[in-house]
């Protein structure tokens, strides 16, 4: 049922094009996400993996300011930094080198998971970093009894301490990728609006039904998150019509616009909800996570 049907039957001979509300970008009435209540107990996480094989797309600026997001609304966040490239590490200022990271608890079932979480500058979000070693990861997980299972294993081990962890995946389908997706509840799939954009996602989510049918029944797709968005451009609004075209309401209300305050923030190692708080941008993140939480992906 649309809005409009509803405002129909509630307020019969009115006029109706005056009461709808006005159209986001999705082309869905534009509605406001409620803030959160705050959370009486901790635990046990909600495991989003953010996923799509395309690099570039937003996957790590999406780890990162969805996690700095839920952790202003007083969520326990845990991000795992789950590619090599070790960007969503960099992004959050954690240390790399000389530390623990998610290829030693991969590879040693035996290694302190506690002993590999950092804090970072965002109170509320923790961070278990990764660097270049993990890329090693795939050749020697190959030979290893139920190799698709080794990470959930791990976040087994610390789920109670938190209310969601977030897994920024590699742009690959993998066997890292797919440790990530047997771990998870829920994947939110980063899509650039940019031609070509859709190339790829009928894999992905191919991707996501083998692994619900063999390894984790409960995965479910917990939405589709457009981003890079440019309302001034043509081309951008009409990727995202056939985006919507395609997935229906899998589609995220809450879209993610282009700004160069992202790159910006970046350098600083810093969320956008601390770099430039006031930003459409930073507020564009709070309300993906005031979106996730309406929608029930998250607690
Ligand atoms: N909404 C956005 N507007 C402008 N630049 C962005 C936006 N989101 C991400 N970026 C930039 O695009 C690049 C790729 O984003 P990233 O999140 O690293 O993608 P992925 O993790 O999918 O490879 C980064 O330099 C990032 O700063
Ligand atoms: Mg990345």
């Amino acid at each position: 049922m649309t809005r409009n049907d509803e405002v129909r039957t509630e307020l019969p001979g009115m006029d109706t094009a005056s009461l709808a509300a006005p159209l986001g970008p999705t082309g869905r009435p534009l509605r406001a996400f409620p803030v959160p209540a705050a959370l009486k107990q901790h635990g046990p996480a909600k495991i989003v993996a953010l996923c799509n094989q395309k690099g570039g797309v937003g996957k790590t600026t999406t780890s990162i300011n969805l996690g700095a997001a839920l952790a202003e609304y007083g969520r326990r966040v845990l991000a795992i930094d789950f590619d090599p490239q070790g960007a969503l590490s960099a992004g959050l200022g954690a240390q790399t080198h000389d530390v623990t990271t998610i290829y030693d608890l991969l590879l040693n079932r035996h290694a302190d998971v506690q002993e590999a979480i950092q804090t970072t500058g965002v109170p509320g979000l923790d961070i278990i970093p990764a660097n270049i070693d993990l890329s090693a990861a795939e050749v020697h997980l190959v030979n290893e009894v139920a190799r698709e299972q080794i990470l959930a294993g791990v976040l087994r081990k610390v789920s109670a301490d938190y209310d969601v962890i977030l897994i920024d995946c590699q742009p690959s389908l993998g066997i890292l990728t797919v440790n990530a997706l047997t771990a998870s509840h829920g994947v939110l799939i980063p899509l650039e609006c940019e031609y070509f954009a859709l190339r790829g996602v009928a894999l992905l989510i191919e991707t996501i039904d083998k692994v619900r049918e063999r390894l984790n029944p409960a995965i479910e797709l917990d939405g589709i998150l457009a981003t890079m968005y440019d309302s001034r451009t043509l081309h951008s609004r009409e990727v995202l019509e056939r985006v919507v075209d395609a997935f229906g309401d899998r589609v995220l209300e809450t879209v993610i616009s282009r700004t160069v305050k992202f790159p910006d923030a970046s350098v600083a190692a810093t969320p956008i909800t601390q770099f430039a708080p006031e930003h459409q941008a930073a507020e564009a993140y709070r309300q993906l996570a005031r979106e996730l939480i309406f929608r029930g992906a998250v607690a």
